[in-house]
């Protein structure tokens, strides 16, 4: 598991809410000391006699303690969030679209105008704005990269959006943040920050017109894959496999993972995954594949994996 925390940012929005998260902290930690500190004092003195007389003293620290120090602080930190709230929905321009959409449980992820269709990986150019537009087809899911960006719900018929700069290049984990069902914890999404170099490579290669399977046992896994079920849930451009149910596995063995961040993306475990993911994935759409014979899950693994 990939560490993510939202105090080491590596986004401009995460930037922001850390920020004010620092802020927070340190005001509260100051207050904590203070305070710690006025007891300690008081139960180390104890108590003493005096006539019960009013104090200008005694007065003027309840009034800076109690009532000045609070209103303060809590003025600060209001403006402070008011304005870092306002600056993160501020829309960037010239900014890279990306259309991501919430599924029963995982991501669907295209870049607008064009071909280019994945899941649960997305694709960024470091230090150039980007605007991910958030739908889902099902219930309330969250998007929350929190490296990158707080987190932005995913709404069926209403498009949200989320802009934020990557800072750095690497992959950023994140997680669906509202409970959406059986497997809510198993809807990972992954962020690739590229140089936009190493950006425009993958867009390049997503874009061009695939060639012929790179082997022999990839060619009858591709023939398998045509005429068992597959093929009506998965697309698969440029051959007719064109299903929309499943994830689109143009790109597939590219992939980091299987299933939304479940398993790690090895023949081994897309084998395992193709015989019976309903008892790896309770929940999951894709139904348990028992009927097809070892060399025909075999097929079906070399044609994935060669698929990039
Ligand atoms: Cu999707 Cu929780």
């Amino acid at each position: 598991m990939i560490w993510a925390s939202i105090i080491t940012p590596k986004g401009s929005e995460a930037d922001r809410i850390a920020g004010v998260w620092w802020l927070m902290f340190g005001l509260a930690t100051f207050v904590y000391v203070v305070v710690a500190g006025l007891i300690v004092y008081a139960t180390v003195r104890g108590r003493r006699r005096r006539a019960r007389t009013s104090n200008l003293r005694e007065d003027a620290f309840i009034w800076i303690g109690g009532v000045a120090a609070p209103v303060l602080i809590l003025f600060v930190l209001a403006v402070v969030t008011v304005h870092t709230t306002e600056a993160l929905r501020r829309p960037a321009r010239d900014a890279l679209s990306v259309d991501i959409e919430g599924k029963d449980w995982w991501w669907g992820v295209s870049y607008p105008g064009t071909h280019i269709v994945t899941a649960n990986e997305v694709h960024l150019p470091v230090d150039r704005p980007v605007d991910l537009r958030l739908t889902s087809d099902n219930v309330i899911h969250s998007f929350w990269v929190p490296e990158l960006a707080g987190k932005q719900d995913v709404i069926p018929g209403q498009p949200n959006h989320l802009t934020f700069t990557p800072e750095a290049t690497g992959t950023f984990v994140g997680r669906c943040a509202e409970f959406c069902g059986l497997q809510h914890a198993h809807m990972e999404i992954r962020v690739i920050v590229q140089t936009p170099a190493d950006f425009g490579r993958w867009q390049a290669r997503q874009e061009a017109t695939r060639t012929e399977p790179v082997s022999d046992e990839a060619a009858a896994g591709a023939a398998v894959f045509q005429a068992q079920a597959c093929a009506g849930c998965h697309t698969v451009r440029g051959t007719n496999a064109n299903g929309t149910v499943g994830p689109d596995l143009t790109d597939f063995g590219e992939r980091q993972t299987i299933g939304a961040g479940l398993l790690e993306n090895n023949p081994r475990n897309l084998a395992d995954w193709i015989r019976d993911a309903p008892s790896l994935k309770p929940g999951t759409i894709m139904p348990s594949f028992h009927s097809l014979s070892d060399r025909d899950v075999q097929q079906i693994v070399a044609y994935l994996e060669s698929l990039r």
